[in-house]
């Protein structure tokens, strides 16, 4: 076995001129905040997570409830990066929340992303081929049948503006984001699949410039 070193970041002396990715402008979906939601307690929860590989429809409603409690901006906080940091449920190394989550619905072909400002959802255009492999591909490994297909793209670029040997920090951020989304899921009473595959070279093509990479992809749909 080959164990790849990452290296072991630390914060620069002065942060790294970054300009983040732009994403390009697209057909809206507002979504809307879940209220007062009725979930189960957080131990029943942490008792009876199981992944599961059965995947029916999810409506909006479900889909918004998992996206606002797992990833959306709570408050942004100045900084001096080019880009500002911000608060979401989930922990981050230095606040920079890299990964974009972009999915890919059953019924709709092409990738939407969440926009976790607005809490909406935001086609990306000439998607399509991509959302089609990757999803082709989801289903080589778990059927994804009528599940969501979430794709998480990093832009590392973002951390490595204020860390150096920053690689670690990524992926420990997409296992934080993975571990959030099968809690939340599972209390949201969907079913949650992980893969194992990375989301490249999918993510990757997002952006021209190379600016986005995949760092995991995962299913969720209703129970059945
Ligand atoms: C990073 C990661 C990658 C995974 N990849 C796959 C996968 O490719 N296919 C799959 O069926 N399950 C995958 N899983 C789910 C695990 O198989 C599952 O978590 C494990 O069997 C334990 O079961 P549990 O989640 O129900 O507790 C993955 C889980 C993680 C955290």
């Amino acid at each position: 076995m080959t164990w790849i070193d990452l290296g072991n970041p630390t914060p620069r002396p002065s942060p790294l001129p970054y300009i983040p990715f732009e994403w390009p402008t697209g057909t809206t979906t507002q979504l809307s905040p879940p209220g007062v939601l009725e979930l189960p307690n957080l131990v029943e929860v942490f008792n009876s997570r199981r992944s599961k590989r059965s995947f029916g429809l999810v409506d909006e409603k479900q889909l918004s409830n998992l996206l606002w409690l797992c990833c959306r901006i709570q408050g942004n906080i100045r900084a001096d990066l080019g880009f500002p940091l911000s608060l979401r449920p989930c922990p981050s190394a230095g606040s920079i929340h890299p990964i974009h989550v972009v999915i890919s619905l059953p019924e709709k072909p092409g990738w939407m992303r969440y926009d976790p400002l607005e809490h909406a959802l935001v086609t990306l255009p000439d998607s399509y081929a991509t959302s089609a492999t990757a999803r082709l591909n989801a289903d080589s490994i778990v059927p994804s049948e009528a599940g969501v297909v979430l794709m998480f793209a990093a832009e590392p670029g973002k951390t490595f503006s204020k860390y150096a040997d920053a690689n670690s920090l990524v992926w420990r951020d997409a296992g934080v984001l993975l571990g959030y989304f099968s809690l939340a899921a599972h209390a949201l009473r969907l079913s949650f699949c992980p893969l194992g595959v990375t989301g490249e070279p999918w993510a990757g093509q997002l952006d021209k410039q190379g600016r986005l990479v995949g760092v995991g992809l995962a299913i969720v749909g209703s129970c059945s």
